[in-house]
């Protein structure tokens, strides 16, 4: 069998480079593509520390589609920028593999519509790091017990959407088995603006953003006498590489919209 084609979609970011250094070290893939609106005609290999491997990074995504045409996309932009990259490769028929966040019901809904029209498969996770989705499992495991419950999510400074996807996963998970309530004392009030976090169906999120973190979060369960904290730290971007590596490799064997790491594990 020949090696899987993939092009690199935010190849300049810091998802983007680990991936792609990832990536390019497997003898079953083969990067034929780059794309950012950062540090065009770079070579990716270079940017990345290693050899140059000829490919450089460009700018415009249908021309690099059109002139390299590989079977696979892979997304780690921002999500301003994300749906119309997705669009763009559907529309050549290349397959999707995408971690970037931000993206709501309506769009995952579009994803999905896109993938039927173009007969072509797309794969989406909020988190591509297996002790993440052991997390999100344990955390619906114990909500059904203990159902008062409060989500911190760490990142570092740059991210610029809030809570985190993952956290929003997590919650969305939580919420199937727990019955929606308000969560402490009914006269509570904040002295300072958003002290008390986001409200996902009466249950609390925080978003830290500091330098240094890369991505963790603690989900923290409250009972009588009791706490229960479950608590993921990816704590290098190479913690991401394996899951990516896994979906590129089975999203051209996937239908429709496949959304989730624990899908294809
Ligand atoms: N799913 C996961 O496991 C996971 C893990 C970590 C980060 N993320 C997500 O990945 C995304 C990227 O994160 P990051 O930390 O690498 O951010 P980053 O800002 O370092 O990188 C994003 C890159 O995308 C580029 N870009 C922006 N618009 C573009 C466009 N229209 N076309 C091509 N490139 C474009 C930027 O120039 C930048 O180089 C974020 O959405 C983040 O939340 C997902």
């Amino acid at each position: 069998m020949g090696r899987i084609t993939f092009l690199m979609n935010g190849a300049a970011g810091k998802m983007g480079r680990a991936m792609a250094t990832g990536l390019m070290q497997e003898d079953d893939l083969q990067i034929v593509g780059a794309v950012d609106i950062k540090c065009a005609g770079q070579d990716i290999g270079s940017l990345c520390g290693m050899d140059a491997v000829g490919v450089k990074i460009e700018e415009n995504l249908t021309m690099v589609l059109e002139k390299t045409k590989p079977q696979v996309m892979v997304d780690f932009t921002n999500p301003q920028a994300v749906m119309k990259n997705i669009r763009t490769a559907m529309e050549h028929k290349v397959a999707v593999v995408v971690g970037t966040t931000g993206l709501g019901e309506a769009e995952l809904q579009e994803i999905d519509n896109l993938t039927k029209i173009w007969q072509t498969p797309a794969f989406v996770a909020p988190n591509f790091a297996l002790g993440a989705v052991l997390m999100m499992q344990f955390a619906e495991i114990a909500a059904r017990y203990m159902p008062h419950v409060e989500v911190i999510e760490k990142h570092h400074d740059q991210k610029i959407d809030a809570p985190s996807g993952t956290a929003i996963s997590t919650l969305e998970r939580i919420a199937q088995g727990r019955k929606v309530f308000t969560q402490g004392a009914p006269n509570e009030f904040e002295k300072i603006n958003g002290s008390r976090g986001g409200d996902f169906q009466g249950m609390r999120v925080h978003s830290v953003r500091l330098p240094g973190f890369v991505a963790s979060q603690d989900v923290i369960f409250g009972d009588t006498g009791q706490t229960l904290t479950i608590s993921h730290n990816s704590i290098s971007r190479d913690s991401f590489v394996p899951g990516v590596l896994l979906a590129v490799r089975k999203v051209l064997g996937l239908q429709g919209l496949t959304y989730g790491l624990e899908k294809i594990m």
